[in-house]
């Protein structure tokens, strides 16, 4: 047997490299992909098949560097072919990528749903909005004299005790602080800033070291309304009380006050409402106290104001029939799960 010689079956090998790594460098669609692994990798007609054969045809001296070189031909091959899959799968998903609009409006994702008390203070901002309240927000750890003092809640007012306050050590201060147990506090920061006319509302956290229970919890939320400008009476105060209220609760709401009493306010209501035959206490109002008015430096004989402070978990309740405001805070998916995700219903 006449045997063929090692140059020659290595030239061989060079140029099917040579060519299988031009090829494939021009490749640019997954059809001349294929088209290229047939004619290159092709278990039957394959260059490096048609190749190997060559292979054989060595003397057995030659063969273990003919192998070699082979070797390493082929995975040159392999290598290039690879090289041009990648390029071919990135061209492939690119126009899906440069396909992206973003000039398009976002989608909501269909995860999840907005927390009921979310929906509620979010509802609330805006009933009052419509009513001509503008949105405000105070802070929630308070010094001393917001939370009380200009509330006209004195040093020695049982209001003020530790056991009814979470009281704060803030870490390089002296300043006495607590977190605000009320966002009346939020009516002062306004009035200290600003001149009359008033219409604000605040919505947010409070804290009260009470026990939870179906209508308690020791964080809540409050609503906090306060209108000053000349000639406000309670007959006012209770128009727009009875107006949120049947915004809110829609359909037929009644508004009654029961004499209270507040510090910062004379005088002083609670605040209940009836709606689907029931009663139900909302909260405490009350026309705002020229002392307070006076604290802040307006004229309580040229303006007058009303203030209102409503629990957001009780309103929450009662439009939505929760029994129970603790159910709020389980994060129980099959509770949450009732709530509407487009927001109010
Ligand atoms: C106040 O906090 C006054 N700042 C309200 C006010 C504002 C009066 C402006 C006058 C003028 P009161 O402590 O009653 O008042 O709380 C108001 C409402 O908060 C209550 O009626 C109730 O709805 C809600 N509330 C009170 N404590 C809790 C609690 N632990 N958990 C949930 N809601 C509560």
């Amino acid at each position: 047997m006449t045997h063929s010689s090692l140059d020659a079956f290595a030239a061989e090998l060079d140029r099917v490299r040579d060519d299988a790594e031009r090829m494939l460098a021009a490749v640019t669609d997954p059809a001349g992909l294929e088209e290229a692994r047939i004619a290159l990798l092709g278990a039957k007609n394959g260059r490096l098949k048609h190749a190997q054969r060559g292979l054989g045809k060595l003397s057995t001296a030659d063969k273990p560097s003919g192998g070699k070189h082979f070797n390493a031909v082929k995975q040159a091959v392999d290598a290039a072919f690879t090289a041009a899959q990648l390029r071919i799968a990135a061209v492939v998903a690119e126009p899906a990528v440069t396909a992206v609009d973003v000039t398009l409006p976002g989608r909501l994702p269909r995860l999840g749903r907005i927390h009921p008390l979310t929906q509620t203070i979010r509802r609330v901002a805006a009933i009052m909005g419509h009513l001509g309240f503008e949105a405000v927000e105070g802070p929630e750890v308070e010094d001393p004299w917001h939370n009380f003092e200009a509330l006209a809640i004195p040093a020695e007012h049982p209001a003020r005790d530790p056991l009814d306050n979470f009281y704060l050590a803030v870490a390089g201060s002296t300043e006495p602080a607590l977190l605000r147990s009320q966002t009346s506090t939020v009516q002062i920061r306004v009035m200290e800033q600003r001149k009359p006319p008033l219409r604000i509302v605040s919505l947010g956290r409070v804290y009260r070291p009470d026990t939870a229970d179906a209508t308690h919890y020791p964080m809540f939320h409050q609503v906090e309304g306060l209108l000053v400008e000349p000639g406000i009476t309670m007959a006012h105060l209770k128009s727009v009380l009875r107006a949120f209220a049947s915004s809110f609760l829609g359909g037929e709401v009644h508004v009654r006050f029961r004499p209270s009493f507040f510090p910062f306010t004379e005088p002083s209501v609670e605040v209940d409402m009836e709606w689907n035959g029931r009663w139900i206490e909302m909260g405490g109002a009350g026309m705002v106290d020229p002392a307070v008015l006076e604290a802040v430096g307006y004229d309580p004989d040229a303006v007058s104001g009303f203030a209102f402070g409503l629990g957001v978990e009780r309103i929450a309740a009662r439009r939505f029939g929760v029994a129970d405001i603790r159910d709020f805070y389980r994060n129980d998916v099959r509770f949450l799960e009732q709530f509407s995700d487009r927001g109010w219903a």
